[in-house]
């Protein structure tokens, strides 16, 4: 059974209610309800971490090293500033997927650069909840 790690950064366990025209008004716990099921659909399992804290959301990267088969990762604001967790998504070898619910290239400039999708396979924003299961699909192949 293929384990994937849904990781959550700063502010994003007040979805739903946190800037809803950007963010819109879906919970967190939807939005992993809604990956565990289609993960599940597919055979695989899914474990799910949000943390407000850099140095967490690091640890969480690295203990997923020969743990976990994917990550599905959205950095939050660390997106934009955290070459540590560029390098901790690096080290870990877990392909990851880096997920924004916003079009960050439509928004403004300094969340034009994200430090962490470097070391990621790929980036998907935009599409709201929906980009966390293509993140799945894309990790399950
Ligand atoms: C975000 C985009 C980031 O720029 C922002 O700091 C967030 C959420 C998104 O999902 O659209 O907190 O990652």
């Amino acid at each position: 059974m293929k384990k994937i790690l849904l990781l959550n950064g700063p502010s994003l366990g007040l979805l739903g209610t946190r800037e809803p025209a950007i963010y819109g008004r879906t919970t967190l716990a939807e939005i992993v309800a809604m990956v565990k099921d289609a993960a599940a659909a597919r055979g695989a399992e899914v474990t799910a971490i949000q943390s407000d804290v850099e140095g967490e959301l690091a640890a969480a990267i690295l203990g997923a090293r020969g743990a976990y088969d994917g990550i599905i990762l959205n950095p939050a604001a660390y997106t934009h500033e955290s070459v540590a967790l560029h390098d901790a998504i690096a080290a870990s070898e877990v392909p990851t997927v880096e997920v924004h619910l916003s079009n960050v290239y439509a928004r403004e400039g300094y969340r034009h650069e994200s430090l962490t999708a470097p070391s990621c396979v790929g980036q998907i924003c935009g599409f709201g909840p929906k980009g966390y299961l293509l993140a799945l699909e894309a990790l399950l192949g």
